[in-house]
């Protein structure tokens, strides 16, 4: 079943992004968009994920047009379905890590993983203020506090920019049998071609096309 679709997604801002984009993902796939600096990965992932409309084109989630969607609808696939890890972590700075786990399992009506812990390896430090951890920490936390949402789709930028390369093979290892266990689907935007090549598909941005490589 298809998960996500893109149609015809155009953008721009001072220059041409990219023209024509579209593609389809279904459910228990993974893909990665690799790409230059610059060439507009990020502003697609945006797009994808309902934070930014596209100049044209449309995406489908779930099934659900974003365009057509009543305000209500979208916040409603933003906090059930969407798992957003970005480059700022936008965790709760004042709260521990476990607490902000806990809110993650609370909105969500799921638990806390303790086995998830131990997987990113953050289990020693879970107890700590967020602003206590390294700047690795705190990626392992948000990816753990999306894991704990359980969501539909997840959306991650450079997810893994500040681990090293097993730490990194470790969580493509969780997203991978995550994404194939729930039968949800992951969009992974990456510089990072070996990581990129562990998806199921990859594409590249490429002089305002994308391309599939895989
Ligand atoms: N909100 C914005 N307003 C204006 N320009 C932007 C905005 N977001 C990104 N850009 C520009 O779009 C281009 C592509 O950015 P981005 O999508 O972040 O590329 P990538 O993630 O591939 O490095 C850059 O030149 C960037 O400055
Ligand atoms: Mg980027």
């Amino acid at each position: 079943m298809t998960i996500l679709q893109a149609d015809a997604l155009t953008h721009s801002f001072d220059y041409p992004l990219f023209h024509n984009v579209s593609f389809t993902l279904n459910e228990g796939e993974s893909m990665a968009i690799i790409g230059v600096s610059g060439s507009g990965k990020s502003t697609l992932l945006h797009i994808l994920s309902t934070l930014l409309n596209p100049n044209e084109g449309s995406v489908t989630l779930l099934g659900k047009e974003l365009q057509s969607l009543k305000n209500r609808d979208l916040v409603d696939l933003r906090k059930n379905d969407l798992g957003l890890i970005f480059q700022s972590h936008y965790l709760f700075k004042g709260f521990s890590a476990y607490e902000n786990l806990e809110v993650a399992a609370m909105l969500s009506h799921n638990e806390v993983d303790e086995t998830l812990l131990q997987s990113l390896g953050i289990e020693q430090v879970i107890m700590q203020k967020v602003t206590e951890l390294s700047g690795g920490q705190q990626q392992r936390v948000s990816i753990a506090r999306v894991l704990t949402k359980k969501p539909r789709l997840i959306f991650a930028d450079e997810p893994t920019g500040n681990l090293d390369h097993d730490t990194a093979m470790e969580v493509m290892d969780l997203f991978d049998a995550y994404v194939k266990t729930d039968k949800a689907g992951m969009v992974l935007v990456t510089h990072d071609e070996d990581l990129a090549m562990r998806c199921d598909k990859v594409y590249r941005l490429h002089e305002q096309q994308l391309e599939q490589v895989k």
